[in-house]
């Protein structure tokens, strides 16, 4: 089924964006889904407290049932009507984090339609640090389920280009805001349990948390993860581009010489490197994604390069690995989600 899918483009008139978001609304309150800009990511929403409206955002992503969604809200009053309960630690963590790239997972006390939480008893939540997104939270006066707005496996979107690429015809309405500034999620931080636990690192860094919090720990199940790229013939299921995604993990020269193998042997290579890899290679076509020394500019440039590349021009992409520094976390997360091989020195 397709539908018409309205996209409100960016603009300074403020009178025109109150009716951009006022017609977004409206839709939503009709149970429809329409995308809107985070300071992480583009979001797919729909009122959290309407099965119906849930499901649609399943159908159009084509996303497993089994995953539970995030729910945005604009105030920590909507909070108080989704929970059971708000642990000290969890108050702690809205006071320093939010509005912010921060996702609480709570005991959820059911309001919350039951396709949001996947059957789960806890919910994830979190207050997005974007003028257009609380508007618009205010403005639908609901709490919003949205995961990313991208169809189920592709990497996230970071601009409403990205996500009309996905969802043109699926969809209500983009709302555009413009590239988002963290360029990945937010972190996903369990709050039922006597320590907190780090289920997805993401833009509010471990670093971070360790800063308010006592103790904080690495969801055991991230470092496995990190295991999976290294088995061959994985299939690529998360953030994947078009044309495979190898990691190569060595100094430049040595990408230098993995990349000059591959394309004696007749690959069509695309690169993606930071300012300082770029600097040393003689190679097109390549994507820079900022300074390696400044990994804020790597996450938001990450899930842009990975869409750059067409199946048609390159017949795989190879990128360099950085370090897990800080959002450094959260960028070799994904990466390590996205490859389908690397290649190390050692
Ligand atoms: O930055 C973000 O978080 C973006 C923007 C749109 O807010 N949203 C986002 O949503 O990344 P999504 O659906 O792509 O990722 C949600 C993640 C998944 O890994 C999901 O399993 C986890 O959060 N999650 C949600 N609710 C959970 C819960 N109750 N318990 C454990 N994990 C949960
Ligand atoms: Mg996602």
């Amino acid at each position: 089924m397709s539908m018409e899918t309205k996209w409100w483009k960016q603009t300074e008139n403020t009178r025109d964006l109150d009716a951009q978001v006022q017609e977004a609304s409206t839709l939503l309150k009709d149970k429809q889904v329409v995308a809107f800009p985070t300071e992480t990511v583009y979001g797919l929403g729909a009122d959290a407290t309407e099965e119906e409206a849930v499901q649609r955002i399943f159908e159009a992503k084509g996303r497993p049932a089994d995953n539970p969604l995030i729910v945005h809200v604009a105030d920590e009053e909507q909070v108080g009507q989704l929970v059971a309960e708000i642990p000290p630690v969890a108050r702690k963590l809205m006071d320093e984090f939010w509005p912010g790239p921060l996702t609480l997972v709570l005991k959820s006390n059911g309001t919350a339609a039951v396709n949001v939480t996947a059957g789960l008893s806890t919910i994830g939540i979190r207050m997005p640090d974007h003028p257009l997104a609380l508007t618009l939270l205010r403005e639908t006066g609901k709490p919003l389920a949205a995961p990313s707005a991208n169809r189920s496996g592709r990497p996230s979107p970071t601009t409403a280009e990205h996500v009309y690429q996905d969802l043109d015809g699926k969809i209500a309405g983009i709302l555009d805001g413009g590239p988002t500034g963290v360029g990945v999620e937010s972190t996903v931080v369990d709050c039922t349990t006597e320590m907190p636990v780090i289920l997805r690192p993401g833009g509010v860094t471990k670093e971070d948390l360790e800063r308010v919090l006592k103790q904080v720990m690495m969801d055991p199940a991230l470092a496995d993860e990190k295991q999976k790229p290294k088995s061959p013939g994985m299939k690529y299921t998360h953030y994947a581009p078009e044309s495979p995604l190898w990691l190569v993990e060595g100094n430049d020269d040595f990408f230098s010489r993995q990349l000059h193998e591959l394309k004696k042997d007749g690959n069509r290579v695309g690169v993606i490197a930071s300012d300082e890899l770029a600097e040393k290679l003689d190679h097109y076509p390549l994507i820079r994604c900022g300074s390696r020394s400044q990994l804020h500019q790597v996450a938001e440039k990450l899930y842009g390069a990975l869409r750059e590349f067409k199946e048609s021009d390159v017949d795989l992409i190879l990128c360099e690995t950085f370090s897990e520094e800080g959002v450094g976390a959260a960028i070799m997360n994904r990466l390590n989600k996205a490859a389908v091989k690397r290649i190390q020195t050692f």
